[in-house]
């Protein structure tokens, strides 16, 4: 069930069940991972992150899919096939897309595991496992999305940095975890607060990864405390993902899940919350994941005088078809899915097979047997929704999908509009070309 707590007896329940399964994972772990690199590094535990540490190669990475599409080997990025993405409504753990920017993270003691909640607070606390699972727990269902989703076709127009991505930087699943807001309540911040007494304004997630972008430092990002205390925002300090404890490629034991929010700010491997008076100085905050115009160059840019980007904006994309289909005549069905932003439903998906001089609506749906109505109350608001239409196609034809979300926003027509530097936010329409093989007969 979405965002509804679980009663505090099945809580403490869980907290059982929940290192029950961690010693099994521990175990299986230590089986797997008994080279002489991880044993010596199991002997240079930081003290400073107990129960947790960061390695500082790849050589203790977790096993994954094989059907995934690989994008970067080291740190791992890869995304499902197109067609596996859209199979379901909640996206498979094992088909999840994955990002990280350094080696992932191992817990070695998940009792010495702990989050640290300081800055301009009264009362700082280091919360434990035990803590977090104390609280009551929540189920959002929340579509993730990396900013740089669709980064390689924005790339033939003109060439961008960042990791090439398809269509599939984005998956949909069930988080289970604390409220960040019930969370910051133990720090002695009430619910719905902008500012704290001493100034504190916005809430800093710290990683444990190491990342060259911070120089070997942890990946950071940030929040606005209001976003952060406000229950009806969903923030969660998620440690299950799907039904399941969070694996090590999603953030286990704990990560931040900002619903709505380009995916950087989804903090991996917590290992502090830091309330300050401003933003999050680490580069992916002030120097990464901000969206320019097309006359920005490397030449040119000047970081500052743009903000982290936060919400996504409406995005679609179909995903039964590649690019270029070869030998396709007749009907065919059309899937993909559409989301936006902010919390913001779904109010149309249109398809076009003229390349968008005529359009057709798709049918959209979210879960079996429920009418999708983008505002009404069952209707996962921070979730995407799938799209079907069937067209028929007898020549050569170019297949355009576009979505509009409940504000009226429209995916913009040309990628070449949006296009900036870093590659992120490609929302453009997107087309894919169907060539028809006539039979000699
Ligand atoms: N958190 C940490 N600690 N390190 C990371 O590299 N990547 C971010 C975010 N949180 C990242 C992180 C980015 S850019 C995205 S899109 C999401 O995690 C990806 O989450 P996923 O790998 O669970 O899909």
């Amino acid at each position: 069930m979405t965002n509804v707590p679980e009663s505090p007896l099945t809580c403490m329940g869980s907290i059982g069940t929940y290192f029950a399964r961690f010693v099994f994972i521990c175990s299986s772990l230590y089986i797997s991972h008994t080279s002489s690199s991880s044993y010596h590094s199991l002997t240079h535990l930081n003290q400073n992150m107990p129960g947790i540490r960061a390695p500082s190669n790849y050589s203790e990475e977790p096993s994954r899919h094989p059907a995934l599409k690989i994008n970067a080997k080291e740190p791992f990025n890869a995304e499902p096939p197109r067609k596996a993405l859209v199979s379901s409504y909640v996206t498979p753990t094992e088909f999840f897309y994955k990002r990280s920017h350094g080696p992932i993270p191992v817990v070695d003691d998940i009792e010495r595991y702990c989050v640290s909640v300081k800055g301009l607070i009264d009362k700082p606390k280091e919360l434990y496992m035990k803590d977090i699972l104390s609280l009551p727990k929540y189920n959002v269902t929340a579509t993730l999305q990396c900013a740089g989703n669709r980064r390689t076709a924005m790339s033939k127009t003109r060439t961008v940095r960042g990791v090439g991505w398809d269509v599939a930087a984005l998956g949909n699943a069930i988080w289970g975890g604390a409220k960040l807001a019930d969370v910051l309540e133990l720090v002695g911040i009430p619910k719905f607060t902008n500012t704290t007494l001493t100034g504190g304004k916005y809430v800093e997630f710290v990683s444990v990864d190491r990342c060259k972008e911070e120089n070997g430092g942890p990946y950071k990002a940030s929040i606005l405390l209001s976003q952060a205390t406000n229950p009806e925002a969903d923030v969660l300090l998620a440690y299950e993902m799907n039904g399941e404890i969070l694996n090590r490629d999603h953030g286990y034991p704990l990560r931040v899940v900002v619903p709505g929010v380009i995916g950087a700010r989804s903090v991996k491997w917590l290992d502090s919350i830091n309330i300050d008076s401003q933003d999050c100085k680490g580069f992916f905050v002030q120097k990464d994941y901000k969206m320019f115009p097309p006359s920005v160059n490397w030449d040119n840019i000047d970081w500052s005088t743009r903000r982290p980007q936060m919400d996504f904006p409406v995005q679609s994309a179909i995903c039964s078809l590649e690019d270029v289909n070869v030998g396709v005549n007749g009907k065919i069905a059309i899937k993909g899915y559409a989301v936006s932003g902010g919390g913001r439903g779904i109010e149309r998906v249109d398809i076009s097979t003229d390349g968008g001089k005529t359009w057709k609506e798709a049918s959209r749906y979210q879960k079996a047997g429920i009418k999708y109505v983008a505002d009404d109350e069952k209707s996962d608001k921070w979730a995407w929704v799938l799209f079907e239409a069937e067209v028929d196609v007898h020549s050569n034809t170019e297949i355009v999908a576009k979505a509009v979300d409940i504000a009226a926003n429209v995916q913009p027509e040309k990628v070449e509009d949006i296009w900036n530097l870093r590659g992120i936010l490609n929302t453009s329409w997107h087309r894919v070309h169907v060539q028809v093989r006539h039979s000699n007969m």
